[in-house]
């Protein structure tokens, strides 16, 4: 059965993935923290971006700046002006709205009220417009059910949709500080080193720099648990091209990015290509992978070849060179951009989606059988590698449990536990995503060997205890 999206923000909770941020205060909205599984989880995909991506191409380099910075990258990059998402005021209450609160609000009125067909088609408008990633429907639809709710009364009178920036504002130092901006994006930061970088890391053109950091956009449309958020964080590389040369490297990258996907074992069926038809001003193309999710197709990464815009733009605002000599051709020339711009949050959303399963599986008793929800992982990504256990505490078998625990521990992260039957304890093992289960009984005492369980087959194999490690890494690194 296909995970709805309810089932995975409760599993997520449950067992300690993700909980709402300041959750003993009522949460705040579109704010999530991760939990000890969660945490391990986002570790394992970063680890993996950035093997495939630093670690594997010896022309990409890495580099970790700062979340503040100074407010004209913001007026250069082009954020100040036109990062922006819709708000509406009420003209009756001199009231302000942003499209978020107001239809939010509403679509709860709407839950909660008995249910005419007219809520109901409002109701479905709304949630479909903000499904879409399309808040100006949504306020249009708004629009429209307020007026037939109550146009008499005249207690709405909307102004025009405006806009508003989705940029958080802070000040830098004591009162009277100027204001400063929690960057939107990581790839600024990238832009405005490019020279140093390439002069401290003795790259040519073409090269890459990649960076793993937070982000925050004070989103509008803030719904669907960790895929839209208020604080997030991003995985970019921008790979600095010859103009000319473009394409070539967007093609090659966006083939290298729909493999990472792929290899960390979501289903192809469920990722597909989406071509943007409206390329922004400065890009001359751009993508999108996009992931199945249980609310639809949506965006988890972009590929944008960005032109020489945004290496000009800050050479213009600067009035510093941003240029690069290529020794070859003796040319001096801007850089163009390919930009791979993937949401660490979305990426661990879709994992979550694509590995659940609930399944019917055989007992220990003959044609009987129970649910079970499992996470399928792949074993690289999965919060612990391998869970052990003892048959039962006591003969020696915990503390020999304990110790091959602590051994694999070494390179592993390793699950212990000792409580319950041990038919449970597989079972949650199943539902946190680990993929091997060694169990210590009788014979262990006796021969050294334990059982190793796989989650996907539930078979088991006997094994002598000091190849466990050399077993679970195999299957984890593939
Ligand atoms: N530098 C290019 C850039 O930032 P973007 O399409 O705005 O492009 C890139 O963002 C990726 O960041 C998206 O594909 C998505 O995975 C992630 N992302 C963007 N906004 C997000 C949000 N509010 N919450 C979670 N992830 C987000």
């Amino acid at each position: 059965m296909a995970a709805t999206l309810d089932t995975i923000v409760s599993l997520a909770k449950r067992r300690g993935f993700i909980f709402p941020s300041s959750e003993i205060y009522g949460g705040l909205g579109a704010v999530y923290d991760y939990g000890p599984l969660g945490v391990e989880l986002k570790r394992n995909v970063r680890e993996r971006w950035w093997r495939a991506m630093v670690h594997e191409h010896e022309d990409v380099v890495g580099l970790d700046s700062a979340i503040l910075m100074h407010p004209t990258v913001w007026k250069a990059s082009g954020h100040v002006d036109a990062f922006n998402d819709p708000m509406i005021d009420d003209k009756q209450s001199n009231k302000r709205y942003r499209a978020d609160q107001l239809i939010e609000g509403h679509i709860a009125k709407l839950e909660k009220k008995k249910k005419t067909q007219e809520a109901e088609r409002v109701h479905a408008a709304l949630v479909e417009a903000l499904n879409a990633d399309d808040p100006s429907s949504a306020l249009h639809a708004l629009i429209l059910a307020e007026e037939i709710r109550a146009p008499e009364s005249g207690a709405f009178d909307w102004t025009e949709v405006r806009q508003f920036n989705l940029m958080f504002e802070t000040k830098v130092g004591a009162v009277g500080g100027d204001t400063i901006y929690l960057r939107p994006e990581t790839a600024q930061g990238i832009f405005v080193h490019f020279g140093n970088v390439q002069q401290t890391s003795r790259q040519q053109v073409p090269f890459g720099i990649a960076q793993i950091g937070k982000a925050f956009r004070n989103e509008v449309v803030a719904r669907q648990f960790i895929f839209r958020m208020r604080e997030f964080e991003q995985m970019e590389m921008q790979y600095f091209v010859a103009p000319g040369s473009q394409m070539e490297h967007y093609a090659e990258w966006a083939e290298k990015r729909m493999n990472w996907h792929m290899s960390n074992g979501i289903r192809p069926s469920r990722l597909r290509w989406h071509d943007h038809e409206k390329l922004a001003h400065y890009a001359d193309a751009a993508k999108d992978v996009q992931y199945e999710y249980p609310f639809g197709w949506q965006e988890i990464e972009g590929i944008h070849s960005r032109t020489d815009f945004d290496l000009s733009r800050h050479q213009e605002f600067s009035g510093k060179k941003l240029e690069y000599f290529d020794p070859q051709t003796k040319e001096r020339y801007i850089p163009y951009v390919v930009e791979t711009s993937v949401g660490l949050d979305r990426t661990i959303l879709m994992l979550l989606c694509d590995a659940f399963h609930e399944e019917e599986v055989p007992t220990a008793k003959e044609g009987k059988t129970e649910s079970r929800s499992v996470l399928r992982f792949h074993p690289s990504i999965a919060p612990y590698q391998v869970a052990v256990f003892p048959l039962v505490k006591k003969d020696g078998m915990d503390d020999k449990a304990k110790a091959i625990a602590a051994d694999l521990r070494g390179g592993l992260n390793v699950f212990y536990d000792e409580k319950g039957a041990v038919g449970r304890r597989y079972r949650r093992q199943d539902e946190i995503g680990t993929p091997f289960a060694v169990t210590v009984d009788g014979d262990t005492m006796e021969d050294g060997t334990v059982t190793i369980r796989s989650r996907d087959t539930m078979e088991q194999d006997r094994i002598p205890a000091e190849n466990i490690a050399a077993y679970v890494k195999d299957a984890t690194a593939a």
